[in-house]
Parts: structure tokens; C-alpha cells; sequence
């Protein structure tokens, strides 16, 4: 049994399928490296996050861009901005997680974990409510 540390609750869906779906799969791949590194898999926990994890950050980020064009959402650039800020800084952690110590992993870890729940519970719910008419 894997232990989650985060159930992807009701409160953060957004009520946009494609976007839903992207969401938690990032929940999901964070879930993993908190399973990964309590199994003590810590170079499978760590691929994940440098690579996997990483890789779909980039991918998501970019189709919440496209989408929110396509609906002509007025914070766009702020939102790119947004994204990008968090992307350099996730950028700055990559090389410090290979030589993390398990703590030093998990704070990040957690970091990581926070930005992305208080992104989706605040910056993404402002161009769903756009898109929802609200
Ligand atoms: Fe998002
Ligand atoms: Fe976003």
C-alpha cells in the first residue's frame, strides 16, 4: 500500500476535464517521490522529480497557456509570468536535488508540493471562473 500524502480533493478541480486530468497527474508524480523516498528508492524518487515530474510541468504549463489564449483570458501574460518564475526556480533545484540528503529532498519536495496546490486553488481557478463565466 502507498501511503499519499495529498488526496486530490474536490476543491481543487476546476471543472475543466483536460485540465483536471493534467492536475493530478502532477499531485499524482509528487505522491510518487513522497513513496518513492519512504521506500527508500531515493534515485527513483529523484528521476522522477528531475525528469518526469519536470518535463510535465513544462508540458502542462504550456497547454494552460495555450488554452487560456484560445479563451482570449485577459491575465494571460501575468499568468505566463507566473509560470515561468516558478519554472526558473524549480530549474535552480533540479541540481541540488542529486545531492540532497533525504531531508533537504523532502523540504523541497514540500516546497514544490505547496506552490503547486496554492497555484491551482488560486491562479488557475481565476481563468476557469473566466472561462465558466462566473
Ligand atoms: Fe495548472
Ligand atoms: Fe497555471
Amino acid at each position: 500500500m502507498t501511503m499519499k500524502m495529498f488526496d486530490f480533493d474536490a476543491e481543487f478541480r476546476l471543472g475543466i476535464p483536460v485540465v483536471d486530468e493534467e492536475h493530478s497527474v502532477l499531485v499524482d508524480l509528487l505522491n510518487d517521490c513522497y513513496s518513492l523516498i519512504a521506500e527508500g528508492k531515493k534515485d527513483e524518487a529523484r528521476q522522477i522529480f528531475n525528469e518526469t515530474l519536470s518535463n510535465y510541468v513544462d508540458e502542462h504549463f504550456l497547454h494552460e497557456e495555450l488554452f487560456m489564449a484560445e479563451i482570449g483570458y485577459p491575465q494571460l501574460e501575468e499568468h505566463r509570468q507566473i509560470h515561468a518564475n516558478f519554472k526558473a526556480s524549480f530549474l535552480q533545484l533540479k541540481p541540488l536535488i542529486e545531492s540532497y540528503d533525504d531531508k533537504a529532498f523532502r523540504n523541497a519536495l514540500n516546497d514544490t508540493f505547496t506552490w503547486i496546490i496554492g497555484h491551482i486553488g488560486r491562479t488557475d481557478r481565476k481563468y476557469a471562473a473566466y472561462y465558466q463565466g462566473d
